[in-house]
């Protein structure tokens, strides 16, 4: 038996999602219209052994509970929200909460970064560290970087022949590997005994310093507290993999998760693209995935790339490529929104023109990382690459919005650039 935890952070968490997560938490805002986690716990479907999920977070219960009463009623499977009082670290979490997570004695727990999207291999992945039960305390799943890219990321130093992992430096100052940690384990539960140890000695450091310690002594960060640690141990190993893997940092990155879980809908679930009823209404280069209760005119043509959720209308001979529109936004006659995200209850008025500019990586390497050097000015101010209106927002009609980011509520009066209105 097996068990799954997905890691979802808390409110303070997630900043470089903005504004996108000021009106819903980061780990639901829907990509390919699903709640981001949901597509972890679909991966976590696919395991047959698999029979519990927790989901570990600091976010109030109100925030989450909808969605897992939600998920409950669509999968048959327990899944459960476990809140922590404080942000207690990657690992500290698992410790707190090992009572619910050993219950049962399953042979081995995945743990799942809910700020990852990816074609999660999970059977793959239980499979190797099954075959190296006996030694193994974790492994991660892990994929190629570049150079550059790797300093941003865990990177690990393997032994080519075993893939025992030698060494492990979370955001090394300087190159090491450009092997790197995408943030999905399976960890055996023996592993408590060490995060048990790791705790014991922050307590009692605590204790010495007189509790002046910067953070709470339950506070173990997986990647330093207890990879960094094990590697070299003969206990921590590493699984590479070549599928598509890819980090949810910045809003921008959500337009390049869209494109690659609408391309991983064609082989394993092509009954949410449009199609059939959809490509009556209106044209659809796919791919493209639009809510049933969306209401398309016959002359749009949407995509490719782009996801409509429920209750949005769109207007006729309206064009959209490469976005996300979210619940209940209304896309005025002939308007055009390219490379962008519009906000729940926002508006676009008749021919506007919403456009981003595209900054993603190269879609079809294996492994390209979101953050874009491009995005900030030498004098380090931000400098949007993709268009994001937050929630109801209104945009005039005959205007044009270019690289600019809107917080939420604002009525825009006329045509911006390269903007942040606050
Ligand atoms: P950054 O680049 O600084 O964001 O680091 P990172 O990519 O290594 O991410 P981080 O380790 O901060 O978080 C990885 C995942 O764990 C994310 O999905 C977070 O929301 C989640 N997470 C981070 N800290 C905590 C925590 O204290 N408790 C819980 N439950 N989740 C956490």
């Amino acid at each position: 038996m097996l068990k799954a935890v997905i890691l979802i952070g808390g409110p303070q968490k997630g900043t470089r999602f903005r504004p996108l997560s000021l009106d819903i938490p980061k780990p639901l805002f829907p990509v390919a219209g699903l709640p981001i986690i949901q597509h972890h716990i679909e991966a976590c479907l696919s395991v047959k052994e698999l029979k519990e999920i927790f989901i570990i977070g600091f976010y109030p219960v109100t925030q989450i509970q909808q969605f897992v009463n939600d998920m409950q009623l669509q999968y048959d499977i327990p899944i459960k929200y476990l809140q922590e009082f404080t942000a207690l670290g990657t690992a500290g979490c698992l410790f707190h909460f090992r009572d619910q997570i050993r219950l049962g004695s399953p042979d081995a727990f995945f743990v799942m970064n809910g700020d990852v999207c990816a074609d999660f291999c999970l059977n793959d992945l239980y499979q190797f560290h099954k075959d190296r039960s006996a030694e193994a305390f974790i492994t991660i799943m892990s994929t190629e970087a570049t150079k550059q890219q790797s300093l941003n990321y865990g990177c690990l130093v393997l032994d080519k022949k075993s893939n025992e992992v030698t060494h492990y430096v979370e955001k090394p100052s300087s190159y090491v590997s450009t092997l790197i940690n995408c943030g999905v384990y399976v960890f055996s539960l023996k592993i408590f005994n060490i995060i048990g140890e790791t705790f014991m000695s922050k307590q009692e450091d605590y204790y010495k310093s007189n509790g002046n310690g910067s953070k709470d002594a339950g506070y173990i960060q997986l990647e330093r507290d207890i990879l960094t640690p094990l590697a070299g141990t003969g206990k921590l190993f590493a699984f590479p993999v070549s599928n598509w893997w890819s980090q949810l940092k910045t809003a921008s990155s959500a337009i390049y998760a869209n494109r690659h879980y609408l391309e991983l809908y064609r082989t394993k679930y092509p009954e949410r693209l449009a199609g059939g009823r959809q490509s009556e209404q209106c044209k659809i280069i796919p791919d493209v995935h639009i809510d049933d209760s969306a209401q398309i005119h016959p002359t749009a043509v949407i995509g490719p790339n782009v996801s409509i959720g429920p209750g949005v209308i769109i207007g006729a001979g309206v064009r959209i490529r490469e976005s996300i529109i979210l619940d209940a936004a209304v896309i005025e006659e002939r308007s055009l929104i390219l490379h962008s995200i519009i906000g729940r209850n926002s508006k676009v008025g008749k021919w506007a023109r919403v456009e981003g500019t595209p900054c993603d990586p190269d879609p079809n390497k294996p492994f390209a990382k979101m953050e874009n050097p491009r995005l900030f000015n030498i004098d380090g101010r931000l400098n949007p690459s993709i268009t994001i209106l937050g929630c109801s927002v209104s945009v005039p009609s005959e205007t044009i919005l270019l690289n600019s980011i809107v917080l939420p509520n604002k009525e825009l009066s006329k045509s911006i650039k390269n903007e942040i209105i606050l």
